[in-house]
């Protein structure tokens, strides 16, 4: 029989990866909750046509990498590759709009067909924020500084790219100057950028093929092109940016691969990731939701792929190995096992967060020990035949490898509590690079 495996560009999260999952994703609620964001949660699927209205039938999610399906009552529906356009959906559906305002995040799976690589997955996942009524610039400088709070409480350092792609009134006249810039050089354009040429020349500006780049950098940039209001929006951002100490680098090759954008865009690149270099990205899109139905909103928001946040982490250093947590149970054979049943049931009433193990195998001490060890438990009780005689448990350091005795006492409540006492007296432990949530 043919080995069953995860498909292709997804992956399993297990112990003690998980573990590093889990403390991103409280800091990210931390960090959000700080901003006065309130979390929002969409459907893992959605009506395909609200993705070629809101993504755009002419980006490569659209055209090439969505996972669409038909179900049994015929609609067709696809597995969200992205949450903007979702959440837009959302608040109309549920008129949130007449409350004002909206400020919302989001973490969850992403779907894409693309061709997985490092970085880059089938499935992966998403932190995303959506601030919806403000056209002001300060909402911009809000939304990256909610990014760049994340990077900095892991110690991440990474480059913040901005550019301004104009709005209606603008971008005719600039997509005419890069057609009038590109077409007569069309022959040398790789065949991507050919094809893109006349459906969305703004995307041939992010071409990464080596036979683009001379054409690209000869390109004219947006900058020159904006109109009076969006030049204005745009060096208030730089303003704002300069003003919270924030450095960026004005890259004019930055369009980024959705249709909705209006104005800035923004990527936060690090050098950790190589060819996916992008952690984040985002933008204004001012005329989405009046795209979708909606009355004309303002917005701007991005999103954070996690996988790639954790990579740079790895890269970094940082989190190698999470503090050691919770209290191993070895009872070595079953007249051990009978007496601490009884006392590990006590420690899970008692003991808050502190996870606690037991280990029911016929295993030697020396390898329970180690499975201990493995699984990163910061201390051990341990019931052997020799304690049995002594009427004692050993309790045992596993971070500074020492041990003492606990008295055997009639009462499990109060022998556990005695653990717990021992237990969250001992010394801190030192993780180098580990920063606590
Ligand atoms: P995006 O640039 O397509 O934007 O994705 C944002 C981030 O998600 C990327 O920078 C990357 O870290 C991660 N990501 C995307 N696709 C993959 C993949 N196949 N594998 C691994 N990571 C991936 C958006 O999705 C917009 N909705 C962002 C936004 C929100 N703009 C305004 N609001």
């Amino acid at each position: 029989m043919e080995k069953l495996a995860a498909p292709r560009g997804t992956a399993d999260v297990y112990p003690p990866q998980s573990e590093r999952w889990q403390s991103l994703e409280a800091r990210i609620h931390q960090i959000a909750r700080r901003f006065g964001y309130g979390e929002i949660r969409t459907p893992t699927f959605e009506s395909t046509e609200l993705f070629v209205r809101g993504v755009g039938d002419a980006t490569d999610i659209v055209e090439k990498e969505m996972y669409s399906f038909t179900d049994r009552g015929g609609r067709s529906l696809t597995l969200r590759p992205e949450l903007t356009a979702p959440v837009v959906r959302a608040i109309l559906e549920h008129n949130l709009l007449a409350q004002g305002p909206q400020r919302l995040y989001y973490v969850g799976p992403i779907f894409r067909y693309e061709r997985p690589q490092k970085g880059r997955y089938r499935e992966s996942h998403q932190f995303g924020v959506e601030c919806f009524g403000y056209a002001e610039p300060e909402a911009d400088v809000e939304v990256i500084q909610i990014c760049r709070e994340l990077l900095r409480a892991h110690g991440i350092d990474a480059t913040l790219e901005i550019n301004s792609i104009g709005d209606a009134a603008c971008r005719p006249a600039y997509r005419d100057a890069l057609l009038a810039h590109f077409r007569p050089r069309a022959g040398e354009l790789s065949a991507e950028s050919r094809q893109r040429l006349e459906r969305n020349p703004l995307r041939v500006l992010d071409s990464k093929a080596p036979e683009d780049r001379a054409a690209v950098e000869s390109a004219p940039s947006f900058e020159n092109h904006l109109c009076g209001p969006c030049a204005a929006h745009f060096s208030r951002v730089r303003a704002l940016l300069d003003a919270i100490g924030q450095p960026y680098h004005v890259n004019p090759r930055i369009v980024r691969g959705l249709d909705y954008y209006t104005r800035t865009v923004f990527e936060f690149i690090s050098d950790a990731l190589g060819a996916q270099s992008a952690v984040c990205g985002g933008g204004r899109y001012d005329d989405l939701v009046a795209a979708l139905g909606g009355p004309a909103t303002p917005g701007v928001g991005f999103a954070l792929g996690l996988e790639r946040f954790l990579m740079v982490l790895d890269a970094v250093g940082h989190d190698a190995r999470p503090a050691r947590d919770g209290i191993a149970v070895i009872a070595l054979g079953e007249t051990a096992r009978t007496r601490l049943v009884p006392l590990v049931a006590e420690l899970r009433r008692e003991s808050g967060a502190v996870p606690i193990t037991i280990d029911y195998s016929e295993a030697r001490i020396g390898s329970q020990l180690k499975r201990a060890d493995r699984a990163n438990a910061r201390a051990a009780i341990i019931a052997g035949d020799e304690e049995i005689a002594r009427r004692a448990l050993t309790l045992r350091d596993l971070a500074l490898r020492t041990q003492s005795d606990l008295e055997e006492v009639a009462d499990h409540g109060a022998a556990a509590r005695s653990v717990l006492e021992w237990y969250r007296a001992l010394p801190g432990e030192i993780v180098p690079g580990t920063l606590a949530v």
